[in-house]
């Protein structure tokens, strides 16, 4: 056991107010690729087609890539050990609540209780005239899935690039981010704000950042205080076996 695991899990074990804050990297061992890096998805498709007026304009091309990207692929992904190792923390009163940037629902999955999904969720559709929803699963035999009610096409319940952050999700994490004593960052860039925003707050406010990921991010020279390098489904579960050693 290295000592930085073990000095994080004395951190861990300490802190009575402890957050995570999660990126596409933790679901990168679910075998969902990162959206930027080697096999980025943006090196792969315009990031346009999460643009809002590029999705009105022009449904029936948007759609079709949508839902390669993020339905038939990853649409039955499942969380890995990092996942299960966040939602343990949780139960063990060691984490008190997840700010994710992910929309796969994989923390939910995996039993975590308090997620705020910053970038909303994949598993929905909405119809932006009567804000109906509907489960995205019931809907992918349609070409373009258009709402039941008024006929307008639906668009998914997650946050295309120039939208709002959900409302509730923002307040819930920066409240979440001024209480924290320590922040465990998991495979982020920070480059996407303004979730970046999160573990800078929480480290305004004098709380301890630890950061899991295999390479260095804006975070690491600028925030962070202890770099855990590696995976994140490697280095969660060997501080919970950390943490166990010290109970
Ligand atoms: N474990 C931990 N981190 C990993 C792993 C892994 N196994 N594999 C890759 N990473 C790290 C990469 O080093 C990188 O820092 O995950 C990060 C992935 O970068 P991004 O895909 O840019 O993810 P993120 O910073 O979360 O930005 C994602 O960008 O397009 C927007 O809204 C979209 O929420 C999305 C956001």
């Amino acid at each position: 056991m290295n000592d930085k695991i073990k000095y994080t899990a004395e951190i861990l074990l300490k802190s009575n107010s402890t957050i995570a804050y999660t990126g596409a990297g933790i679901s990168v061992e679910s075998g969902i690729p990162p959206f930027r890096g080697d096999n980025g998805l943006w090196n792969k498709y315009d990031p346009n087609v999460l643009d809002l007026d590029q999705f009105y304009s022009h449904p029936h091309e948007s759609w079709k890539v949508i839902k390669e990207i993020f339905y038939d692929f990853f649409g039955n992904a499942k969380p890995n050990a990092a996942h299960y190792g966040l939602a343990d923390l949780e139960k063990k009163g060691l984490l008190h609540a997840i700010v994710t940037q992910n929309i796969d629902n994989l923390h939910t999955d995996a039993g975590s209780k308090e997620v705020y999904e910053f970038h909303g969720n994949s598993r929905m559709l909405v119809c932006t005239t009567c804000l109906k929803h509907f489960v995205a699963s019931e809907k992918m035999n349609e070409d373009i899935p258009v709402c039941d009610q008024c006929g307008k096409v639906l668009k998914p319940d997650f946050i295309f690039f120039g939208e709002m952050i959900p409302e509730i999700a923002y307040r819930k994490s920066v409240e979440a981010a001024r209480k924290a004593k320590v922040v465990i960052v998991v495979g982020s860039t920070g480059e996407v704000y303004p979730a970046a925003k999160i573990p800078v707050i929480a480290r305004q406010n004098g709380a301890k950042i630890i950061e899991i990921n295999p390479e260095e991010s804006l975070f690491t020279n600028q925030i962070t205080d202890v770099f855990l390098q590696g995976k994140a489904s490697e280095v969660i579960p060997e501080l919970l076996i950390g943490i166990k050693e010290k109970l």
